[in-house]
């Protein structure tokens, strides 16, 4: 369609912000996983998180807004499936029971295929994500950012609203938690709540000798939620298998369940649950 006037783009826009709010207000509850700090492990918790949603029972949506580096479908073993449209909107892709999922990814025309957006069509690209998916009922969506502070997360920050909160991961490294500590106060500085830091990638018990070696130190995160006045979900410790089942499609949450790194994160599962749910589907 062939937009004649700066009048009609501003009107076009307008019925976009009212669609996204009509969108968003059927979805149960809203949740951003987001971190100053690159490769934390934002993308891990947020498949383990919406997997772990779904296995309770609740109709979870994950949406991937890393549209430079979109690894959710590749990390739920659906990196190749197509979307669809109904004339409700875009079909997101089925991943299993209870588990829907939209990323940039199902778009491009070829694996491989960069994004080389600037700003404003980053904004455009995810307000369409917001306003042209049909989810039908979801209980939960789930939202894996990029790190920092740019277009993206402040994209999701407003255009979401009410948005439950948000999960900010953050691994010991002092350089993570600078950066983290940026993002924090950006999401403070909209009024926005933060459910709780996880502490990834906090200490590694040897699988041989048994010896727990903190490669990257570890209680930083918890310090940092201290010093921040935000709430602390808890630590996620290194785990051999996580990156290889990451890798072939299979989340750990479902694929491992006693290993040590499950049991730890469907403690902080509840916690969200709880502070989200508040004890209602
Ligand atoms: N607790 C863990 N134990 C072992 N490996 C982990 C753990 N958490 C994450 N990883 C691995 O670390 C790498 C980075 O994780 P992930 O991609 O989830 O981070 P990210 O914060 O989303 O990165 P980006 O900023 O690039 O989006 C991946 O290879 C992942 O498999
Ligand atoms: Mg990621």
């Amino acid at each position: 369609m062939k937009i004649n006037s700066e009048e009609e783009q501003k009107k076009l826009l307008m019925q976009q912000e009212i669609t996204i709010v009509k969108r968003m207000s059927d979805i149960g509850h809203k949740i951003a996983v987001m971190s100053g700090k690159g490769g934390v492990g934002k993308s891990t918790i947020s498949v383990n998180l919406a997997v772990a949603f779904a296995l309770k029972n609740y109709q979870t949506g994950i949406m991937d807004v890393d549209l430079h580096g979109p690894d959710v479908p590749h990390m739920l073993g659906i990196e190749n499936a197509i979307l669809q449209s109904s004339p409700h909107g875009i079909i997101p892709v089925k991943a299993r029971e209870n588990l829907e999922v939209l990323s940039i990814e199902f778009m491009l025309p070829t694996k491989g295929a960069p994004i080389i957006w600037r700003g404003p069509k980053k904004t455009g690209a995810i307000k369409q994500f917001l306003s042209d998916v049909s989810w039908g009922n979801l209980d939960v969506l789930v939202v894996d950012n990029p790190p920092g502070t740019g277009d993206e997360p402040l994209t999701i920050l407003q255009s979401i609203s009410p948005l439950d909160g948000v999960v900010m991961v953050t691994t010991p490294q002092a350089v993570a938690g600078e950066d983290v500590r940026k993002c924090v106060n950006m999401v403070k500085g909209l009024n926005i709540p933060i459910l709780g830091i996880i502490e990834n990638m906090s200490g590694f018990t040897c699988p041989h000798c048994h010896e727990e070696i903190n490669i990257f130190g570890k209680g930083e995160g918890k310090q940092l939620a201290e010093e921040l006045e935000v709430p602390y979900l808890g630590s996620l410790p290194v785990e051999t298998g996580v990156g290889e089942n990451s890798d072939q499609g299979k989340p750990f949450i479902r694929e491992d369940p006693d290993s040590e790194i499950s049991k730890k994160f469907m403690k902080i599962v509840s916690k969200i649950e709880d502070k989200v749910f508040n004890g209602k589907k």
